[in-house]
């Protein structure tokens, strides 16, 4: 993988336009770009077709579906058409529902002739504390639970996990290599941290084991992101 291919751009913004300017100006100096839920909410597939038009980037969608199996095996079905590189679903869907995702991105991809999404689990989210996982029932602490809740995805058939850069290093010893490890909450040395507070560097995350980094704000709030994208890529390696 170059470098570069390891970077998703986060475009957390609810309107066509921007979106669209920004992943057109950094095609080929980024792998790929995330759109989340609510750019998503408000704007829909004919939204994102929108955003991603004359650029060539991968795209991560990052609704984090969460349902019975067999509507969340209809909603992969649905967003399909857009051809999505990645797709997140919550691990805590359970080994069914995850199967059943990963099975309707694998059947709906040859029907239609496209290459298959990528189905990553969100294990747990990092604004949940211990003593919100032990008000919604699950299990401290939350390292271990991230573990269990990856290693059952990864039994389920997903194809990789998002979590925090602190359980990289546990979760690239646990699981396959091939297993994809995407890691937000990325700060390169010279980036504000904003609202983010356990910050890893690109370099350090993927010495920890991280695949691909989700970087948002070091890059789209930079006065030229094209040159910001250029710096963490050269971190890496480029
Ligand atoms: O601007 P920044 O680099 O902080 O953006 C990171 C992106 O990753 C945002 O889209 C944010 O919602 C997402 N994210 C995160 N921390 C998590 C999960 C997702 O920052 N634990």
């Amino acid at each position: 993988m170059r470098p570069t291919d390891r970077i998703f751009v986060a475009l957390d913004m609810p309107e066509v336009e921007g979106a669209r300017a920004m992943a057109k100006n950094l095609s080929g100096l980024v792998g790929g770009v995330k759109l989340g839920l609510e750019f998503f909410m408000a704007q829909g597939p004919a939204g994102i077709r929108a955003a991603m038009e004359g650029t060539d980037l991968p795209l991560f969608l990052d609704v984090k579906l969460h349902d019975i199996p067999n509507t969340v095996a209809g909603a992969v079905r649905s967003v399909a058409p857009l051809a999505p590189a990645f797709l997140t679903v919550h691990a805590s869907g359970g080994p069914d529902m995850l199967r059943a995702a990963a099975d309707a991105a694998a059947d709906e991809a040859a029907r239609l002739g496209i290459a298959r999404m990528r189905i990553l689990a969100v294990t747990v989210l990092t604004s949940l504390g211990e003593d919100d996982l032990a008000a919604i029932g699950q299990r401290g602490p939350a390292a271990d639970q991230v573990r269990r809740l990856a290693a059952m995805a990864q039994a389920s058939g997903v194809d990789g996990v998002v979590c925090s850069p602190a359980e990289v290093a546990l979760l690239r010893a646990d699981l396959p290599a091939d297993f994809t490890l995407m890691i937000p909450g990325i700060r390169p040395s010279w980036a504000a941290k904003g609202d983010q507070k356990r910050v890893m560097s690109p370099a350090e995350a993927v010495a920890a084991g991280a695949d691909r980094l989700v970087i948002g704000r070091p890059i789209t709030a930079d006065p030229d992101p094209r040159a910001a994208a250029q710096r963490i890529a050269a971190e890496l390696g480029a």
